[in-house]
Order: structure tokens, then C-alpha cells, then sequence
């Protein structure tokens, strides 16, 4: 059984956010450690954007990757540097660009013509050029969960890359906008190489490409993804980032003056993070025992929205283990973190640890049944 320091969770209302610093700090250390050179990491916000963790990660000298106005204004708030910041998503709003504008941020990662043409505009309007790349989508098949694929061409994300020369083109007629270069993000938990080498090889044919038509580019971004082990978690705490950014630093050559992006989320927050909840009645069903917990879908979304699976444990308990259904109070049937769950035999106020809940957790909360967002706590 993993082992969590109970006795600071006394007094703590749940359900609540156990943040284990000194994981996070090992994993940033790892992640700069092996980041190939010539490139910056920006941290996906999306993830996570815990003000406290915020804090470190950029601390750590990552850059920022926002889908949000709101991301954008609490990255700076929590010290990521604009010049390191870049901007992501199919919906940016007047308002949002704008800001972005005004913040002088690193790069947008356009995803449609009809996008460019309204940062070119509002940019002239405030006498500014725009830095932007084009989120290309490539047809690759990142073997992940079908809501988390994202560079299939049936789905909505990015300009289709039989378009892109069409686009580049366009870029170069509107005066307030300089393109810089090219983004992908294929997908997330990809947990095989394969799909990324597939992506470095459309880099490497896209390179030669934009080479042939005298295009020269500065900003190559091949977006996050990587995916962290949900079954075992403490077998794997820290990715294997070694693993993960040496097939870029292998296949793609970085043409003089080009620096090259990632933008993980989830392999950066989610080990270090575990929802803490405890169980409000044990129920005997005609087939089944129930652990009813005081977490539920609201605290932490991702079982009911894609069926995802996180280790539980009993954490107060020692004893035999048995077969429970862990459900939370909420009035939805989907509101189950798994069924026939092997745990400790579970009794009324026993903690009970939903693991690898970092990415994707505390950030999709929402207040749905009129509940109270989960607490937080760090471990320092
Ligand atoms: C454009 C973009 N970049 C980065 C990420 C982060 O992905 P992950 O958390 O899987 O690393 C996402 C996630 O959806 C994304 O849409």
C-alpha cells in the first residue's frame, strides 16, 4: 500500500487535493534534465493550473501553453514569462486575442483561416504583428481514447494538412500577422513512440517542403500527449521523459535558427496529485458491495467522461481485501470511479486515495448538484 501521512489529513475537509510537492519538483528536474537543446517546454495549464503548482513549474523555467484568456492571465500572475507563453484552441474570442496581444506572448497556434484573419485585424488595431504558427492536422492515429484523439481529419482541430501550403500563402499576404511555423498536438495518454515517430516523419517531409519553396520557419511545436501509468503509479512516477523526447531529438533536424516546442500536460501534474476522499456508507447490493465515498464526479471527472481508470486504495485500512464498487453521491449513474475495485475491507470515515488524479482533476471540478469545488492540500 502507498503510503500517505494521514495524520496531516486530519481535520481536512473532504473530498480534497493531495499535491506531493517534492514529486512535482522530481519530475520538473527530470523534464529539464532531458529536454532536448534548442527547445523550450511549455507546461499544458490546461492540466492543471493550481496557482501553487503554477508557481513551481514556472520556477522550473518552463513556458506556459494556454486555451484560455483565463490561463493566460494566471500564467502571468504566476510568473511564466510572456516570451514563453503560447496560445492553443479553435475558439479564441476577440477579447481573448486581444489580451493576448497586449501581453506580447509567444506564439498563437492558429486553427483555421477564419481565425487568422480576425488576429490579423484586431492586431492592426492595435498597431501590432502577431506571431503565429499553424496547428496542422496529420492524420495520425494516436491509439488513445477516441475523446482524447485530436489529428485525426475527422476531428475538429487544426487546418487539415493538404490545406496548409494554401494557408501559408494566405499569411503571407495579411501585414499584421508573421508566420513563425508549425504546431501538431495528436493527442493525449499516448503511451507507444510510434505515433510520435509517425509525427516526426510529416515533420521531416514538411521541412523539406517549406526548404524546397523557400519558406524558412523558427518554431516547430509537436504539442504533449505523453501518457503516464494509471495501473501502476508507483512503479512509474516520474514518465520516462528521457525516452519520450529523444525520438524527436532523433528524427527531427532543426534547421539553423529553429527551436523546437512541446506542451506536456498531464505527464507533468498527473502522479503528483491524488483525490482524497472518505466513504460515507458501505452498501450491500444483491451482487455487489458499494463503497459510497464523499468524492464524486464533480471532484474528478475523467471515470464518468471516459471510462478512465485511477488505482483506488483504502488508505486507512490494513486488512483483507474485497471487491467494491467505489461510487460517489452524485445523482447520475456514471458517477463511479470503478467497479469491483479490490480494497481494503472498507468501513464508514476509512480515507480512501484515488491516485494519479493530478491532470485532468482538480481542473475539470465543477459545481454541479450545488456541491463545493474539492480542497486542496500540499504536502510542504
Ligand atoms: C494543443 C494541446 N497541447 C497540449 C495538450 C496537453 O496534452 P497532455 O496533457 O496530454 O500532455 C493538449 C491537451 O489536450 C492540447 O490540446
Amino acid at each position: 500500500m502507498s503510503h500517505f501521512p494521514i495524520e496531516q489529513f486530519e481535520g481536512v475537509a473532504t473530498p480534497f487535493y493531495y499535491y506531493d510537492v517534492a514529486l512535482l519538483r522530481r519530475t520538473l528536474d527530470s523534464v529539464c534534465a532531458t529536454r532536448p537543446a534548442d527547445s523550450i517546454v511549455h507546461y499544458a495549464l490546461k492540466a492543471n493550473s493550481n496557482p501553487r503548482l503554477l508557481r513551481m513549474i514556472a520556477h522550473a523555467g518552463l513556458g506556459a501553453d494556454c486555451v484560455s484568456g483565463g490561463e493566460i492571465a494566471i500564467a502571468v500572475e504566476c510568473g511564466f514569462e510572456p516570451r514563453k507563453i503560447v496560445y492553443s484552441g479553435v475558439g479564441k474570442t476577440d477579447d481573448e486575442i486581444r489580451l493576448a496581444l497586449s501581453v506580447g506572448i509567444d506564439c498563437f497556434n492558429v486553427e483555421s483561416l477564419a481565425e487568422l484573419e480576425v488576429i490579423n485585424a484586431l492586431a492592426g488595431d492595435m498597431g501590432k504583428t502577431a506571431p503565429v504558427a499553424i496547428r496542422v492536422n496529420p492524420h495520425i492515429d494516436a491509439h488513445t481514447h477516441h475523446y482524447i484523439t485530436t489529428g485525426l481529419s475527422e476531428n475538429k482541430f487544426g487546418i487539415d494538412i493538404s490545406q496548409l501550403f494554401d494557408v501559408i500563402g494566405q499569411i503571407h499576404r495579411m501585414a499584421n500577422v508573421r508566420f513563425r511555423g508549425l504546431h501538431f498536438h495528436i493527442g493525449s495518454q499516448i503511451t507507444s513512440m510510434q505515433p510520435y515517430e509517425q509525427l516526426c516523419s510529416t515533420i521531416a517531409q514538411l521541412q523539406a517542403e517549406l526548404d524546397a519553396r523557400g519558406i524558412d520557419i523558427d518554431y516547430i511545436n509537436v504539442g504533449g500527449g505523453l501518457g503516464v501509468n494509471y495501473e501502476a503509479p508507483d512503479e512509474h512516477l516520474i514518465p520516462d521523459f528521457g525516452a519520450y523526447f529523444s525520438v524527436f531529438e532523433r528524427n527531427i533536424h532543426l534547421r539553423k535558427g529553429q527551436t523546437l516546442h512541446f506542451e506536456p500536460g498531464r505527464s507533468i501534474v498527473c502522479q503528483c496529485g491524488t483525490l482524497i476522499s472518505r466513504v460515507l456508507y458501505v452498501k450491500a447490493g444483491l451482487n455487489k458491495k458499494f463503497a459510497i465515498v464523499d468524492a464524486g464526479m464533480t471532484d474528478l471527472m475523467r471515470p464518468a467522461l471516459y471510462q478512465a481508470l485511477h488505482k483506488i486504495e483504502n488508505i486507512t485500512s490494513q486488512s483483507a481485501l474485497y471487491a467494491y464498487d467505489v461510487v460517489g453521491p452524485i445523482c447520475e449513474s456514471s458517477d463511479s470511479f470503478g467497479s469491483d475495485v479490490m480494497l481494503c475491507e472498507a468501513h464508514r470515515g476509512d480515507y480512501i486515495a484515488i491516485r494519479s488524479a493530478g491532470a485532468y482533476g482538480e481542473s475539470m471540478a465543477s459545481r454541479y448538484n450545488s456541491r463545493h469545488l474539492p480542497g486542496v492540500l500540499l504536502s510542504e
